[in-house]
């Protein structure tokens, strides 16, 4: 009774009850909710405190940031995720709140963009800047090699494929492989990769990874190597991504572990300072996939980790969604 009435109390207010629905579209800081809002930032960060307090909301801190999103442990996100679901997307004031976070996520789109088209040609010498790729890339290896528990690997789709280096190095050993990015200038170094190794049974496409062209169910691997820190929303990234995994497939994403780097969000466009594995493996059995213990490869000044989930050979898929095109389009 009481989870439910300080919930209820803390959610019967109109502004709060905009906070909940963005808050459970993306993670958001002050700032971000003051431009959507239109509110001063006292008088947000006073709503906030509310929400978290009743347990709505959760807050955690990323260096010298500060994120919101819609709480996802406990009583009180079961009854958030409910008033969330509830509110009436169509109300004009709340119509108005998700297009201008819908602003605020194409101009942080556009600045990646931005960045990654100066990155491009020398994007090999930034990515190995804060780690030991070999050692990355041995683990990545080790964690795509056979297992009894899993699909043998014909069809790979690596997102934010960037330059393309985990097509150059994982194209040799399968059928076909598709790499999907946002960025025209981090694609045409790909392709020039692609066609320098020779890889023909290769190739990759303009896409979005929230949204892929592709049907349910059309690879047995996905990988995402340093990508999830860019994204606003890595939870539905995943889903997608598993949405496209065949029973028995796998997923593997590489990112950094929670770190203090702030200059690599104000210099390279990070959006996250690092993932938590416990973050990460409760957006992966969330997808419904099977997350294995990660692995944590130290490095100085960051620590990279490697986690990697299988979709289990029975499960049906995890999100039907339409699909924009078929596998077959993308065929060479
Ligand atoms: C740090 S790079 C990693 C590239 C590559 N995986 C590697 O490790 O070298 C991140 C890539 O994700 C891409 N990206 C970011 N957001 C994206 C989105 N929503 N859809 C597709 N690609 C995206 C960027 O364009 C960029 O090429």
């Amino acid at each position: 009774m009481d989870t439910v009435l300080t919930c209820l109390r803390a959610a019967a207010e109109p502004t709060r009850l905009r906070l909940l629905l963005l808050c459970a579209r993306a993670e958001l800081t002050v700032s971000d909710l003051t431009q959507i809002l239109g509110q001063s930032q006292p008088r947000v960060s006073r709503h906030l405190k509310l929400m978290c307090d009743a347990g709505l909301l959760e807050r955690f801190r990323e260096g010298a940031w500060a994120f919101y999103r819609r709480a996802a442990r406990g009583d009180a996100a079961v009854i958030a995720e409910a008033l969330a679901a509830m509110v009436p997307v169509d109300d004009p004031e709340l119509a108005l709140d998700l297009e201008r976070l819908n602003q605020v996520k194409r101009a942080r789109a556009e600045s990646a963009d931005a960045y990654f088209t100066a990155a491009a040609g020398d994007w090999a010498r930034i990515r190995a800047m804060h780690i030991d790729e070999a050692e990355v890339e041995r683990a990545l290896i080790t964690s795509m090699s056979p297992r009894d528990d899993a699909r043998p690997i014909a069809d790979l789709l690596d997102l934010g494929t960037g330059t393309g280096r985990l097509i150059e190095l994982f194209g040799p050993s399968v059928e076909r492989a598709i790499g999907i990015d946002a960025s025209r200038a981090m694609l045409a170094v790909a392709r020039a990769a692609i066609e320098r190794a020779g890889l023909n049974h290769c190739s990759v496409r303009q896409g979005d990874v929230y949204q892929l062209p592709f049907p349910g169910e059309s690879f047995d691997a996905v990988t995402l190597h340093q990508v999830l820190h860019f994204l606003d929303d890595p939870a539905a990234v995943l889903q997608e991504a598993a949405r496209v995994l065949r029973p028995g497939g796998r997923l593997i994403a590489v990112d950094f572990a929670p770190h203090t780097l702030e200059e690599l969000r104000e210099v390279h466009a990070h959006r996250r300072l690092g993932l938590r594995d416990s973050d990460m493996r409760g957006w992966l059995a969330r997808a419904g996939l099977t997350p294995a213990a990660p692995q944590h490869l130290k490095g100085h000044p960051l620590t990279v980790v490697v986690w990697a989930a299988t979709r289990p050979f029975a499960a049906s898929p995890a999100r039907p969604t339409t699909p924009t095109a078929t596998l077959a389009e993308f065929a060479l």
